[in-house]
């Protein structure tokens, strides 16, 4: 009597674990796939900061390619680069570059260069720089970052691709020159790496 007692129990058991490591792996595939999603459309955001929806017609998650230069683009890891195209010609190539060199490590970034050579805008999409020293590279907490749209190789020249501290055209911030710094030699060698490989960029 106890002995088939306790099978029933066992059983019933057995029964409930099943349930509930099923219900967990459904929630978890759930989940997983909102999270995917959400960050698709934070990046998918910030692409459309620095290139327009209008400007280009074709999809700019699927027309990319991976490079690697770790002197120009700060990682020895392949970094992606978003084209977007208008009736299939280029409009701008995006970035996803890394400033190597911020106070607090890498400094990801989106930098979009224009076919033209210009830049058609940046972004920081992640940083671990100090809250209230570093952070103002983000749009949300001043428009520095927004100084960048227009500028170019030849505008301003070498000397002025510097913050003010160090001879160049850029502000840097009070008591936080280290990432202001990095985010601007970041731009300016992307900016080299696009007029050396645009032929291939858009190949
Ligand atoms: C706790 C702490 C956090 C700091 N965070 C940053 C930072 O995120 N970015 C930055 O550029 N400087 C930061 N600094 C300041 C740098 O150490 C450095 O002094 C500064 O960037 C140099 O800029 P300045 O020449 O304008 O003083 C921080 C300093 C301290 C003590």
């Amino acid at each position: 009597m106890i002995i088939k007692r306790m099978t029933q129990m066992g059983i019933l058991l057995g029964v409930f674990a099943i349930i509930g490591t099923a219900i967990l792996a459904i929630t978890h595939e759930q989940t997983k796939e909102r999270i995917a999603e959400n960050e698709r459309n934070v990046l998918l955001r910030n692409l459309h900061a620095v290139v327009t929806p209008d400007s280009h017609d074709n999809e700019l998650f699927t027309d990319t390619i991976e490079v690697t230069d770790a002197k120009l683009l700060g990682s020895k890891k392949p970094v992606t680069v978003y084209r977007a195209r208008l009736n299939g010609k280029p409009v701008a190539a995006i970035f996803s570059a890394i400033a190597p060199d911020g106070y607090n490590g890498n400094i990801k970034l989106l930098v979009a260069i224009k076919a033209d050579g210009t830049l058609s805008g940046v972004r920081v999409i992640g940083h671990r720089e100090t809250p209230g020293l570093g952070d103002y590279i983000e749009a949300e907490r001043s428009d520095w970052i927004t100084k960048f749209t227009g500028l170019s190789l030849i505008q301003p020249d070498e000397r002025g691709w510097r913050v003010k501290r160090d001879g160049g055209n850029f502000d840097q911030f009070t008591g936080a020159t280290i990432t202001p710094r990095a985010v601007v030699k970041a731009v300016y060698h992307c900016l080299q790496y696009f007029r050396q490989h645009q032929q291939d960029i858009f190949g």
